[in-house]
């Protein structure tokens, strides 16, 4: 009998020599995790000492009372090594890391195998035992409820698998961290700060927690916001294009390339007292753990982007705007604004044959516009009786083709001009106008064009024949007419139109 318990003890020893030796090779962090095993191994001495000294003492009872706690001090060292061999050298060995919870539930249920099957072995009724332990766990129940709770949140997070070891999550008082260990009671998190915060298991389920950076099914890295301020001076769709173009430009280190980063215009005049538009860049973050140093790589991207376009950033303005009025001042300002229409209308084909006294009077009646990509300038089959003369920018002519689908008709590209079928006939207008960047004109009304008309009535069919060639051209891809035909709708389209301008200016 002592002879097998003393190849068991040593057998025991040596197995825990070479189980440290191993953990220490393959994942040192569990080393603590041997703690338990020395401590069993030890019961286990102390218990088998007991009963040869109660045995010695012929004391029967005592002495099969520490060999039956003997056996189960060993039953306790064996499962806590192989628990030990498992998860802390095989498993991690083939890249499969349980957490601590459920390595010590899988120990826990091993423990309360073996000490069912030893006291059966023994010939101690294990109901007994069962009964009694049951009122020990109601007592230990009800005083240990808190912890009891924070011991099932534990489990409960690790069943449900909502929260693994590390993942960043926010806190519900706002705190972010990476959560380090899942424990029995409580779980560690820690902070960009270099600080750990142990929240109770309990809590942790019954808070809103904010896991970061992840969705469903995806990796995705999380969206970070970037912001900026720029004055009202500079329109949003240039700025968007400075800052697009310069953080697509190259890589950005902690930048992810997919989804790619964005630039927004978020708001104008915030809190209703600033004279700037507020924007954001959107990008996502690979590593959450450096988070404002590349929050501060992007803004250096930002600035400098700004810097070369000469556009500043905004700084806090209290403007008291002083306007001198003295006539002469005024009076150059309107000749510069003339001369700056006159020169777009001299770029309009349309109006060749109008004198610079008739030119200065459409002009006299412009007024300026401002149109950004994506816009719809005109509507077909809207009624409005303006003619849009185009400085800068393109646009597209749209048309509604049988089909119900939309057919690019032509592309403009400024200087061109656009809408001088409403103006001119009145008619609706006959497609749609899309500013495809943004497009600076001047706008031409009705009243000043019928002012040189009437002056003029012979002007008119010189206009219907330019009028007429467009018309075609759209009803072509329209209807999709040949050559001939075409050629055969110029004419009827020509006097058709000359008589719809007569009578839209009665003359
Ligand atoms: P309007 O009909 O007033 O409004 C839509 C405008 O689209 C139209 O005037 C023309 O100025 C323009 N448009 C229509 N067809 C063409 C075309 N084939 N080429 C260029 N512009 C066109």
């Amino acid at each position: 009998m002592l002879e097998s318990e003393l190849i068991w003890g040593t057998g025991l020893l040596a197995g825990l020599v070479i189980v440290a030796a191993l953990v220490n090779a393959v994942r040192p962090a569990h080393r603590s995790r041997l703690r338990r095993a020395i401590t069993l191994l030890i019961l286990y001495g102390i218990a088998l000492g007991g009963a040869y000294a109660f045995r010695a003492a012929d004391q029967p009872e005592w002495s099969k009372g520490f060999f039956i706690g003997a056996d189960v001090m060993r039953a306790f060292t064996l499962a806590t090594l192989a628990a030990l061999f498992t998860f802390s050298v095989l498993l991690p060995g083939v890249g499969v890391v349980l957490p601590m919870i459920a390595s010590d539930l899988i120990v826990g249920i091993g423990y309360i195998v073996a000490t069912f099957a030893i006291l059966s072995h023994h010939g101690v009724n294990p109901t007994g035992a069962l009964v009694s332990g049951a009122v020990v766990s109601a007592v230990l129940a009800i005083s240990l409820q808190s912890t009891l709770g924070n011991i099932m949140g534990g489990v409960a997070l690790q069943l449900d698998g909502s929260i693994h070891e590390g993942d960043w999550i926010q806190l519900e008082n706002g705190k972010q961290g990476k959560v380090r260990a899942i424990r029995w009671r409580h779980t560690i998190i820690e902070t960009r700060d270099w600080s750990t915060i142990v929240v109770p298991n309990a809590a942790l389920l019954a808070g809103n927690i904010t896991i970061l950076g992840k969705r469903d099914g995806q990796s995705t890295p999380q969206r970070m916001w970037v912001w900026f301020n720029v004055d009202f001076r500079f329109p949003p769709t240039r700025i968007i294009q400075v800052v697009t173009d310069a953080i697509l430009d190259a890589p950005i280190e902690n930048v992810a390339s997919d989804p790619r980063p964005n630039c927004v215009c978020m708001d104008f005049n915030r809190d209703g007292k600033e004279s700037f538009a507020t924007y954001a860049v959107r990008y996502w973050i690979l590593d959450l753990a450096p988070d404002d140093p590349t929050n501060s790589r992007v803004r250096a991207r930002i600035y400098t982007a700004l810097r070369r376009a000469g556009i500043p950033l905004a700084v806090p303005a209290h403007t008291a705007f002083v306007e001198l009025k003295d006539e002469q001042r005024t009076a150059k300002r309107d000749d510069r604004q003339l001369e700056e229409r006159l020169t777009a209308l001299e770029t309009v084909h349309l109006f060749k044959a109008f004198k610079p006294d008739e030119l200065r009077t459409l002009a006299a009646g412009m007024s300026h516009m401002i149109y950004t990509a994506g816009e719809r300038i005109t509507r077909q089959g809207a009624v409005a009786h303006w003619l849009y003369v185009m400085t800068s920018g393109t646009a597209d002519i749209r048309v509604a083709t049988h089909d119900g689908e939309q057919a690019i008709v032509a592309h403009l590209k400024a200087p061109d001009f656009f809408g001088e079928m409403g103006l001119m006939t009145g008619e609706p207008r006959t497609a749609d106008v899309i500013a495809t960047s943004d497009v600076d004109c001047f706008r031409l009304g009705k009243a000043s064009f019928q002012q040189v008309l009437l002056q003029r009535p012979e002007i008119v069919g010189e206009l219907s024949d330019k009028l007429a060639a467009r018309r075609v051209e759209l009803m072509a891809v329209r209807e999709g007419l040949d050559a001939a035909a075409m050629k055969a709708r110029e004419a009827s389209e020509r006097d058709r139109i000359l008589g719809s301008i007569k009578s839209f200016f009665g003359l």
